[in-house]
C-alpha cells in the first residue's frame, strides 16, 4: 500500500476545506472528552454537512487523476454494468408486477441512467425511480445526468415508510461508518481517535469507554487468540434492518466488495479491511486530509444476510460480481456489438474484462439478493455459482 508522503498535494481551496473539517472534527473530539470512536470520526470525515468527503464538493468518481477522481466504480467503468443489472431487474419486475426502483447513494447517476435506458429498450415500465442521496453536490450531478428521465426520477431525503419494488445499491454499504477493534494479548478494545499535532491519530478507547460487555457478538467469530485489528458494521447492519422493515414486497439487490464472516475474520486478515482512496491511490491512513479522501471497509455479507433474515427477508442469492454479470447476460450484450468497430468494441471489451476479471472487480465484488413476498425461484443472476450457503453456514 502507498505511503501518504508520496501522494499528490491538493489545491489550496481543497486544502482549506480539509482544514475547516479538521477543526470541526477536533471540536467534536474535545466536546467528547478527547476521544471519539473511529465510527464517529468516519461519519464526520465522510458526511459532516457541507464539509465531508461525500457531503462536500470533492469530485470523487472518475477514471484518473486528470478528471479529479479518487476511484472508479462499476457503472462509471462501463454502461454494460447497469444494462446487465437492468436485465435482472426486468425479469423480476415483469414477473411480479413491480414498477418502482429505489437506489441508495446513486453517485453521478450513471447506474440510474443505464438502467432506465435498458428498461425502456426492453419495454419494461418503470413508474418511478427514486434516489436516496445524502450529498447535495451528487444530487445536483444526478439531476443533470438524468435530465432525459425527468418524469420518472425523484429524489428522497429519507427512506419511505413502505416500499414495494426494487431496492438497489452499488458500493453503498462499504461507505458506511465502521467500528474498529484490536485484540491484543487476548483482550478486545475499541480503537478510536485523538488529536495529534494539527491532525489525528489512533488511540485505543480509554477505560471509561471500554467495558468487556460492550464487545460486539460478531467478534466472537474471530478464531484463535492472536493479535488482530478488524471492524464491525453496526451502521450497515442497521441500514439493512431498516430497509427490511419497510420492504413490504420486492427485491433488495446490492453490489459491494466483501466476504462471508469466516473469510472476513480469517486469522490471516490481521490488519482488517479499512482502506482509503485518494486520486486513484489506495492507502491505509484514515487521518490523511480529512474530507478529501474516501474511507471504506469491506462488507461482512454474513452480517448483512443475518440482519435481513432476522427482519423477515429471504436470502435469494449471493455470488461474485463476475458470476452475476455473466449469468445475467453481460457476454451476450457484448456480442451484440460489432467486433470490427474498434471504437466501440475495444473499450467495451476492455471494461468487461475489468468487471469480470478475478484480479480486478470480478471476484472481490459480490452481489447479494434479498426478497420479501415474491417467489423468485432462482433469479437468473444467481442461476450458476450461487454461494448463499456460505452465508448461511456462518449464520
Ligand atoms: C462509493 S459511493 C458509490 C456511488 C455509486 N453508487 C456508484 O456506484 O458509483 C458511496 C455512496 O453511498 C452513499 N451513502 C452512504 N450511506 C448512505 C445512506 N445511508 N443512504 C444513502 N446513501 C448513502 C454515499 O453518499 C455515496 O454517494
Amino acid at each position: 500500500m502507498q505511503k501518504t508522503a508520496s501522494l499528490p498535494l491538493p489545491s489550496p481551496d481543497a486544502l482549506a476545506q480539509s482544514v475547516t473539517l479538521t477543526s470541526h472534527i477536533g471540536a467534536a473530539l474535545d466536546a467528547a472528552g478527547g476521544w471519539l470512536p473511529f465510527s464517529r470520526f468516519m461519519e464526520l470525515a465522510l458526511y459532516a454537512p457541507g464539509l465531508g468527503y461525500y457531503s462536500g464538493g470533492a469530485s470523487k468518481f472518475g477514471r484518473g487523476v486528470a478528471d479529479g477522481g479518487d476511484f472508479i466504480t462499476a457503472p462509471e467503468l462501463s454502461p454494460l454494468f447497469g444494462r446487465t443489472v437492468a436485465r435482472q431487474l426486468a425479469e423480476v419486475m415483469e414477473e411480479h408486477g413491480l414498477d418502482r426502483i429505489i437506489e441508495f447513494g446513486a453517485g453521478t447517476g450513471q447506474l440510474a441512467a443505464q438502467i432506465l435506458g435498458e428498461l425502456a429498450a426492453l419495454g419494461v415500465p418503470c413508474r418511478e425511480y427514486a434516489i436516496v442521496e445524502l450529498s447535495g453536490e451528487l444530487r445536483a450531478r444526478q439531476q443533470v445526468a438524468l435530465a432525459a428521465h425527468a418524469g420518472q426520477v425523484v429524489w428522497l431525503d429519507a427512506l419511505p415508510e413502505r416500499i414495494e419494488g426494487i431496492v438497489l445499491g452499488n458500493e453503498v454499504l462499504d461507505a458506511m461508518p465502521v467500528r474498529v477493534w484490536a485484540r491484543r494479548h487476548g483482550l478486545w478494545r475499541e480503537q478510536g481517535v485523538r488529536r495529534a499535532g494539527d491532525g489525528f491519530a489512533w488511540q485505543p478507547a480509554p477505560d471509561a469507554f471500554s467495558a468487556p460487555l460492550d464487545v460486539p457478538a460478531a467478534l466472537a467469530q474471530v478464531p484463535g487468540g492472536h493479535d488482530i485489528q478488524t471492524e464491525t458494521h453496526e451502521a450497515g447492519e442497521a441500514f439493512i434492518a431498516s430497509v427490511a422493515e419497510r420492504l413490504e414486497r420486492g427485491l433488495v439487490l446490492l453490489f459491494d466488495y466483501g466476504f462471508p464472516a469466516a473469510e472476513y475474520y480469517h486469522a490471516q486478515r490481521e490488519h482488517g479491511t479499512l482502506m482509503c482512496h485518494y486520486r486513484q491511490h489506495a492507502h491505509d491512513d484514515p487521518f490523511f486530509l480529512p474530507g478529501l479522501q474516501d474511507i471504506t471497509a469491506h462488507v461482512n455479507f454474513t452480517g448483512i444476510a443475518q440482519q435481513a433474515m432476522a427482519h423477515g427477508l429471504t436470502l435469494a442469492g449471493y455470488t461474485s460480481q463476475a458470476r452475476f454479470l455473466m449469468n445475467a447476460g453481460l457476454m451476450e450484450m457484448l456480442m451484440e456489438l460489432d467486433p470490427r468497430d474498434a471504437t466501440t468494441f475495444l473499450p467495451a471489451s476492455n471494461a468487461a474484462q475489468r468487471l469480470l476479471s478475478e484480479a480486478e472487480m470480478g471476484e472481490l465484488f459480490k452481489a447479494i439478493a434479498l426478497t420479501r413476498d415474491i417467489d423468485t425461484g432462482t433469479l437468473s443472476g444467481f442461476a450458476r455459482g450461487d454461494r448463499a450457503h456460505r452465508l448461511l453456514t456462518d449464520a
